[in-house]
């Protein structure tokens, strides 16, 4: 939640900042900001609420003078409404300092009142004005703005990171961080700060994560990393594995259509490197040894949202193939009961961004009750998996839109991979059915890619459908959280009221629901994968049929059972039963997807919403 973008170097600042916050606007639209040192030392800022798109039109009509360094911010409101007044920047020292602000401080009243008390006053009503005023009066006292800076950020409780500069130091940035995330590009002559690497992967693709509690300086020439008492910090680079252009929409009407027709190869980076010959090998498990592996009795997935739905159904397969009880936990539920944690107990997080506070927390929790975990993350120098015991990455590339698709699909991968690298070290599976489970998972790309091209006619339902009010999605067994993310994914893109449901759940209580057009998704097992439970969700489709439900079977090619009692069927390709939500969620991906661009709405950028929850 906000981007943020910083730099310092030879450039004109206001391009570099603009284009950062270009990229980094799905953390947050709310409003957006700047401030540039120009080459005077003049302090200029400029910010307005909504898009960006509305500080660039101010900028356009009311120019700030430019110049080498400079701070941008996009954001998503948490104290105090989004309004021009409580957009970032915000100034200190008499209007001399500016600074930006991801995150939640948690002790800004304390400190507003310390510093009414002492005088000064405050426009807006944000936590991070605070923060600005407090590093004006540290300026003054010291002098010096990283001084300065060390004695603000070590009055801060909370998530934070800060971003600041001041006209009488032209050359420099400074930043902090504390649980929420801070990148550093390295340039040549030239240095960048970014909320995520996309704030700057057009300039440079060499970078430097910024570690919990701990400050960066940055000059043209000059980059230095301490700890919040000022004592140095060796902080590894890291090559970022994609370039400016994947983090484009290259031609497709959103990210969100574009992420969608990139699944297969989502889904292909992330098997790559990971099978050998028929066997899933993870060479990231390495850190664990074979005994530990061997040695676990139960696997818990923390996650939120998409995530958490990859993990649901990952937990069929991994229960079935390597024979360990896995339980799903949302969480910012998990660390808030008490849960019985062991050192026998593996704790799986999955994150896209890396940054959810609500599983940073919980992974945190799970360490310290002694747990070991790995994350299954999408997001290279995020905090995640730095605090994590290992990481899985999933290779599907920066994921803009802020509904979840190609992450969603290459979770899943990762978490089937996970199963069986478990599943052989655990010799719960022969090596002909791991060699069966692999064939099956390499045969994913190519079968999203058959899915894709029923695109067309499922548009073409969804904008029929561009009335309707709500709609209900049904499945079983591993359809079931497939159902609840195709619901998930319309309430988010259309703002339709949806639920996700059991099949199997639907007489108790649900089926009351159900009136003369009622549009019902049903995600059917294969009659050949789940013989047993194929009629059971055939007569489920019956019984709402027969109180009028207008049912949309997603069903394999071939099965010809659901065809009487189904309004549309919209074909998937055959796949082993475990397999087919890789294949099953893309028809109701495209389905939201559109029914949101029939109702005219922001696809990329859905109201309320932001791509990072930084926030708990
Ligand atoms: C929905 C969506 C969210 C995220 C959730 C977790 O489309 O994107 O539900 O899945 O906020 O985010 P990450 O995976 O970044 O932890």
């Amino acid at each position: 939640m906000c981007g943020i973008v910083g730099y310092v170097g030879d450039k004109k600042s206001l391009e570099v900042l603009v284009g950062g916050l270009r990229r980094l606007e799905y953390r947050g639209y709310d409003s957006a900001g700047v401030a540039v040192i120009d080459d005077d030392g003049h302090l200029g800022t400029a910010k307005k609420s909504g898009k960006l798109v509305k500080l660039t039109d101010e900028l356009a009509a009311s120019p700030i003078a430019d110049g080498r360094a400079g701070i941008g911010h996009t954001r998503w409101a948490t104290h105090g409404g989004p309004t021009d007044v409580n957009a970032h920047p915000h100034l200190g020292d008499d209007g001399k300092l500016a600074l930006i602000h991801n995150g939640i401080i948690e002790n800004f009243s304390e400190l507003k009142n310390e510093l009414l008390a002492e005088g000064y006053s405050f426009d807006s009503e944000t936590d991070t004005e605070v923060a600005a005023v407090l590093l004006g009066r540290e300026y003054r006292a010291t002098g010096d703005l990283r001084a300065a800076f060390r004695n603000v950020v070590s009055r801060l409780d909370g998530a934070f990171t800060l971003l600041a500069l001041h006209r009488d130091e032209p050359n420099l940035v400074v930043g902090a961080r504390r649980n929420s995330p801070l990148v550093i590009g390295l340039g040549d002559g030239e240095n960048f700060l970014g909320s995520d690497v996309a704030a700057f992967v057009q300039y440079t693709r060499t970078a430097m994560a910024v570690g919990q509690d701990q400050i960066v300086a940055i000059t043209p020439d000059s980059v230095v990393v301490t700890d919040f008492a000022g004592a140095p910090v060796e902080v590894e680079t890291f090559e970022v594995e994609w370039d400016a252009e994947a983090a484009d929409k290259g031609g497709w009407s959103s990210f969100m259509a574009k992420e969608v027709a990139e699944q297969p190869d989502a889904v292909a980076n992330t098997l790559r490197g990971r099978i050998v010959g028929d066997a899933v090998v993870v060479p990231e498990l390495a850190a664990f040894g074979d005994d530990v592996l061997a040695g676990i009795r139960r696997i818990v997935i923390i996650a939120c949202g998409t995530a958490a739905y990859a993990g649901m159904t990952a937990q069929y397969a991994i229960e079935k193939w390597a024979r360990v009880p896995v339980t799903v936990e949302l969480s910012h539920e998990f660390r808030y009961r008490d849960p019985v944690i062991s050192d026998d107990t593996l704790v799986i997080s999955i994150s896209q961004s890396g940054e959810t506070m609500d599983t940073l927390m919980a992974v945190k929790y799970a360490r310290e009750a002694g747990a070991r975990v790995i994350s299954v993350c999408n997001t290279q120098g995020a905090t995640i998996p730095r605090e994590s015991d290992a990481v899985v990455y999933t290779h599907a590339g920066p994921e803009v839109a802020v509904a979840s698709t190609k992450a969603f699909v290459a979770q899943i991968t990762a978490l089937y991979l996970f199963g069986l690298h478990l599943a052989r070290v655990r010799g719960t599976l022969s090596e002909a059915e791991q060699a069966e489970q692999v064939g099956e998972l390499t045969a994913i790309p190519a079968k999203i890619a058959t899915v894709l091209e029923s695109s067309a006619t499922i548009a073409q339902l969804a904008h029929w459908m561009a009335d309707t009010r709500a709609v209900l999605f049904l499945g079983r067994h591993v359809g079931f959280p497939i159902a609840m993310e195709g619901a998930l994914k319309l309430k988010e893109l259309a703002y339709i009221h949806a639920e996700g449901f059991a099949a199997g759940e639907l007489k108790h209580g649900p089926i009351a629901l159900i009136e003369p057009g009622q549009p019902v998704f049903v995600v059917v097992p294969s009659p050949r994968g789940s013989a047993t439970l194929h009629p059971k969700v055939v007569s489920n489709i019956q019984e709402i049929r027969a109180r009028g439900a207008r049912v949309i079977a997603i069903a394999e090619q071939g099965d010809v059972a659901v065809l009487p009692f189904a309004d549309e069927v919209v074909r998937i390709p055959l796949a082993g039963a475990l397999f087919e939500p890789l294949l099953a969620v893309v028809p109701l991906q495209i389905f939201a997807m559109e029914l949101s661009i029939a109702k005219g709405l922001d696809v990329d950028q859905p109201r309320n919403l932001a791509k990072s929850v930084t926030v708990e």
